[in-house]
């Protein structure tokens, strides 16, 4: 039952290259699959990197499902008195990048509202082994930089959960981030072993494929880390166009005068000219070469102008969905609604392969 987390990154971009080029041809044979912690507000890597990954699927005609995973919150955060007030700003982001609750392909969720769902957890820990759960890479590195002393054990069996999110719906892709290949493969096993073992063989569950993102990961202001709330380097899709040009202005470049695209030797530098680049089209180089000689301030402005008005329709909108509480909701009663239905129909199946229907 034991296997190792061995698949080269390398190998798992190839497998998604193929996966993105099938998905463009065939988009109604997929069920995507994929979401987020709501542990605070969204910044502009969040946008970049997957929300509009995300919006690019749905609108190729996939169905697309995205499950707020709240109950994994209390899995490394002390605090849970802002859960509610995250969702609703996540599913704000969400509809303001343009995923579409209107659209009947795609629904939102908070997972602790779908009791069906949960209950898929108990079969599918029976299919893990503990020193597979503690061997997970990934989770080994969140209880290090939580600096945990107390592990619980929803750290340990969230990957499972995760599964459960996946699974429930049947979701053949999900779109992922590295840090989250090692859950996927746990997903993978689990569909795998409950077919061997509980269903004979019979297809019960997929098995989901990681979908990896080709955005540029996105470092912080500080040009050194990757951009995060909690670093303080962080663009905020909320924050105003006066406090983004703030931001902007104190983020870190270097010392030389003439502006030229150097990712290795010049990664602050290089990494302001990406994120002009994500919000203009043209090439990092090429925008290097028209500053030159115009030097930091001129970056600097250059980015300012770029990210604001590109960032415009999506404040606005979310502007607007902050006024409207009672419609962000009815979307997610909608959604868990949807989700409720698709879990049961999957929780009944479980039960009849089981043997556990009276
Ligand atoms: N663990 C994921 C994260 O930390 C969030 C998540 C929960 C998720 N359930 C999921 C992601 C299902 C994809 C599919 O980002």
């Amino acid at each position: 039952m034991e296997e190792t987390f061995s698949e080269t990154f390398e190998a798992a971009l190839e497998k998604s290259r193929k996966l993105e080029a099938d998905l463009i041809q065939n988009p109604a044979k997929y069920k995507i699959l994929t979401g987020d912690r709501p542990t605070g507000r969204l910044h502009i890597g969040h946008l970049f990197g997957s929300l509009q990954n995300r919006v690019r699927l749905q609108n190729l005609g996939v169905p697309t499902r995205i499950v707020i995973a709240d109950y994994q919150v209390l899995t490394d955060h002390d605090s849970f008195e802002n859960i509610a007030q995250y969702i609703q700003q996540l599913t704000i982001d969400y509809i303001a990048a343009g995923l579409d609750p209107e659209n009947d392909r795609t629904f939102i969720f908070p997972h602790s509202h779908v009791p069906e769902l949960n209950q898929l957890l108990l079969p599918f820990l029976t299919l893990v082994t503990m020193s597979e759960l503690d061997r997970n890479p990934t989770v080994k590195e969140e209880i290090q930089a939580a600096g945990l002393s107390r592990i619980n054990a929803g750290m340990y069996t969230y990957p499972v959960h995760q599964a459960a999110d996946i699974l429930f719906c049947k979701g053949t892709v999900v779109p992922v981030g590295k840090d989250q290949l090692p859950h996927l493969e746990i997903t993978r096993q689990i569909a795998r072993r409950f077919n061997e073992r509980y269903a004979a063989k019979q297809s019960v569950f997929p098995e989901p494929q990681p979908l990896l993102s080709k955005a540029p990961m996105i470092k912080g202001l500080d040009g050194g880390q990757k951009m995060s709330k909690s670093r303080n380097n962080a663009i905020m899709l909320c924050h105003t166009e006066d406090e983004t040009a703030k931001l902007i202005k104190k983020a870190k470049t270097d010392g030389e005068r003439v502006i030229t695209y150097d990712p290795v030797n010049r990664p602050e530098v290089a990494n302001l000219l990406m994120l002009i680049s994500l919000c203009t089209g043209e090439e990092p180089q090429a925008i290097a070469d028209s500053i030159g000689e115009g030097g930091g301030g001129m970056l600097k402005n250059r980015l300012t102008e770029a990210l604001n008005e590109y960032l415009r329709p999506h404040r606005a909108k979310r502007a607007e969905l902050e006024q409207n509480p009672e419609y962000i909701q009815q979307v997610l009663r909608k959604g868990i609604a949807k989700a409720r239905e698709e879990a049961s129909a999957t929780l009944e199946e479980v039960r009849q392969v089981m043997n556990m229907v009276i």
